[in-house]
């Protein structure tokens, strides 16, 4: 098998989630060389365990930190590093894997190749492939600060920017001179994370769509520091917003807890309903679909102390007053500047699933909803797969197994799809 062949041998799963967009694309990795090659490796590995079908290309500066023989471990294909490899498998190997490349990403790109490619000076194999493919183009760099900010590499990195490259960092941080500063590669994860957003937005049947996404428990205030909250971990939340991303929509999530953004997703921190509908309400003005995932608490102390409230004599048997929060789905309005907003509730229940969430669904005008048993301990709360039935207001149910709440995103979304239009 040559390394542009693409046939996987018919009895080896493919690899990766289902829904990941880098399941069964085309990956042409280029590496120059930088100390930071060997994060190309770690990054190879993510890239074929997610699916994707991996070629790598290295200038000779980069064998010189890494050996094409690793990347030929990890990816089972042969890596091309030498233009004039009469031994080489295909003379115009270059052209055929840039024909099939769904996405080229270069990392780490040193200042040497990203003056090569802002010239066309196509002398290496990394640079040869990237001129001659119209696949997307995405640039993890790695150099020191200084050349970094040098004004030739900036110059160099707005033509590239100019010319619909999409540029991944460079991060700040500890660099391999010892220094702190701008100029180090961005990690493995968080590059591979900017691919599969690229995918996404290039093939997904979201594209172009706006999603708004709530999670987690809202906090409401009973003095400065102590609230009212519940056991939402914002998982399901985050899982949606993923997979949406992963389809190519435009994703925000109203979230109530400190994970980390997923990459290409921007995220709007809240504590308390009343904060959560604002933001709600301010996103969905111009949103095609609001996922309400958030554990919404249905009351809020009447009032909250300015000062820590104190244990005393006499306090034992204190009583705190609840006032009703707003309902959130419920007020937010039906259309957008987009035009309708489709709306899709959750419903967290202890007892009477079925019947709760219908009566749920109908007085919040959602078009599904979707119920959680949230007493199961394999599912609901905090755990990262779920169990949900999906109720849709034209009397449709579906009874889904236990699954990642990635998965379950899916099918929200499979759900979501043809109700755009
Ligand atoms: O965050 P995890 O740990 O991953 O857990 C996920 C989850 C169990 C929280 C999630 O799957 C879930 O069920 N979320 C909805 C929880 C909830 O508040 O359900 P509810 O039955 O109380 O509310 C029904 C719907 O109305 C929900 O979509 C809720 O967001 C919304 N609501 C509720 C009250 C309110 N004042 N305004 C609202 O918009």
């Amino acid at each position: 098998m040559t390394s542009t062949d693409d046939s996987r041998d018919d009895a080896t799963p493919i690899p990766g989630r289902p829904g990941d967009p880098l399941r069964g694309r085309h990956v042409v990795l280029g590496v120059s060389g930088s100390i930071a090659c060997y994060k190309a490796i770690e990054i190879t590995s993510r890239l074929v365990q997610a699916g994707a079908i991996v070629d790598v290309v290295l200038t000779k500066a980069a064998t010189e930190f890494v050996t094409p023989l690793a990347f030929k471990a990890i990816t089972q294909r042969t890596p091309y590093t030498d233009m004039f490899d009469v031994n080489g498998p295909d003379g115009e190997a270059h052209v055929e894997l840039a024909r099939r490349a769904d996405v080229m990403l270069i990392a780490p790109a040193t200042a040497a190749t990203l003056s090569r490619l802002a010239t066309g000076l196509a002398e290496d194999f990394v640079t040869l492939t990237a001129i001659a493919t119209t696949a997307p183009l995405l640039i993890a760099p790695a150099m020191d600060t200084q050349m970094w900010a040098h004004p030739a590499v900036q110059t160099n990195a707005a033509t590239l920017t100019d010319r619909g490259a999409q540029f991944i960092g460079p991060a700040e941080g500890r660099l391999a001179s010892g220094r702190v500063g701008a100029g180090r590669l961005v990690e493995p994860e968080r590059i591979v994370d900017d691919v599969r957003a690229r995918l996404g937005r290039e093939h997904g049947d979201l594209a172009g769509r706006a999603i708004v996404v709530t999670a987690g428990g809202t906090r409401e205030a009973i003095d400065p520091v102590r609230y009212i909250s519940n056991h939402s971990s914002g998982k399901m939340g985050y899982a949606i917003a993923e997979a949406a991303r992963d389809r190519g929509a435009d994703v925000v999530i109203v979230s109530t807890v400190g994970l980390a953004a997923p990459v290409g997703v921007r995220v709007v921190r809240v504590d308390s309903a009343v904060q959560m509908q604002a933001a709600v309400h301010r996103e969905c003005a111009e949103a095609d679909v609001l996922v309400m995932a958030a554990a919404v608490a249905d009351f809020r102390p009447a009032t909250a102390a300015d000062q820590k409230m104190k244990k005393s004599e006499g306090t034992a048997g204190t009583t705190i007053d609840l006032v009703e929060n707003p309902d959130i789905i419920g007020t937010t309005p039906v259309t957008s500047s987009r035009g309708p907003l489709l709306k899709i509730a959750f419903a967290a229940e202890t007892q009477n699933l079925i019947e709760n969430a219908a009566a749920k669904m109908k007085s919040k005008g959602a078009r599904f909803i979707v119920a959680n048993d949230v007493t199961a301990t394999d599912a609901g709360f905090g755990s990262d797969d779920n169990r949900v039935t999906i109720l849709d207001d034209q009397g449709g149910r579906a009874d889904l197994p236990l699954m990642t709440k990635y998965a379950v995103g899916h099918a929200i979304l499979d759900r979501v799809r043809p109700l755009l239009g």
